[in-house]
């Protein structure tokens, strides 16, 4: 497989990083998965608007990395990933120098590094659920930022593998944040409610996407604070993102959710989704 350096297509197997990297030693870093079907990109615009307001906030010297959309097609056409559903992987650091909690002078050149990898949607998962746990959200404060210091979020969900889950859910001072890869949807009395946008949580891409199904759907929607009580006593729960498309919860913490099974607006968001969005708001 070919991936991409720094300016150069490379193989992937003759790609160094070196060991001074501030994203291997600091995680001084940014990154975002974007889903290609059939070649084609999925929001890839607002996935790099994501990706330059990350890197605003770490004050990095570049803060516009749209070329990379370009770059992800190529690599897709390389790696003959057309017609096949994939994930384009971004990541940026600040760059490699010397170890200094101090940033490097604005000459050090970012590292910039795009995948690619055939995907394989969990279709099982999506049409007949999965478990998750609540976990005591223990990361940082501006989870708003696509940062690859990952560690609470995999330490998270492999809590949740380990106890035959398999999500994550966060909650900080007994309010819903979002799952450790996914934002979190539920529905009471017909109404959609997801937390607000803010700096504890991911500003999801698929959340926006399925804002604006609800819409469409003239499903009524609330973005507010929910409490956990709320997730036990919802209708539905679901699990949102890049990778995740929709999915159900049918059990939280071995309580059944909708008698374990998908519920009618996760099924009717999930194939608006698919059939109104994917192949129609294709940058
Ligand atoms: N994760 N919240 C968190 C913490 C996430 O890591 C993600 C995505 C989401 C969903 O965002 P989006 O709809 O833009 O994918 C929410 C990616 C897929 C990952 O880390 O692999």
């Amino acid at each position: 497989m070919i991936s991409y350096l720094n300016g150069k297509f490379l193989k992937k197997n003759d790609i160094y990083i070196s060991p001074d990297d501030r994203g291997f030693l600091m995680s001084d870093g940014i990154y975002e998965v974007i889903r290609s079907y059939q070649g084609h990109l999925f929001q890839s615009q607002q996935h790099i608007h994501r990706l330059n307001a990350g890197a605003d906030a770490l004050q990095f010297k570049q803060t516009n990395f749209e070329v990379l959309i370009e770059i992800a097609e190529e690599l897709i056409k390389i790696n003959n990933l057309s017609h096949k559903d994939s994930t384009v992987y971004m990541q940026i650091t600040r760059g490699s120098v010397p170890r200094s909690h101090r940033f490097p002078s604005l000459e050090t050149p970012l590292t910039i590094y795009v995948d690619t990898k055939e995907f394989f949607p969990k279709m099982e998962e999506i049409k007949n659920g999965v478990s998750a746990i609540l976990v005591p959200d223990q990361r940082w404060c501006r989870c708003n930022i696509k940062s690859i210091s990952l560690l609470a979020n995999t330490m998270a969900h492999q809590q949740a593998i380990e106890s035959g889950a398999q999500e994550a859910i966060f909650l900080r001072n007994g309010f819903l944040t979002e799952g450790s890869h996914t934002n979190v949807f539920l529905v009471k009395n017909n109404i959609v409610i997801t937390p607000p946008k803010s700096n504890y949580i991911l500003s999801g891409i698929t959340r926006e996407v399925l804002l604006d199904c609800c819409h469409d759907l003239h499903i009524p929607v609330e973005e507010r604070p929910v409490v956990e009580k709320e997730l036990f006593e919802a209708d539905e729960l679901m699990i949102v993102g890049t990778t995740v498309e929709v999915t159900p919860v049918i059990k939280l913490n071995h309580q059944t959710i909708n008698k374990g099974t998908s519920g009618l607006i996760t099924t009717k968001l999930y194939e608006h989704f698919k059939t109104t969005k994917l192949y129609h708001d294709q940058q």
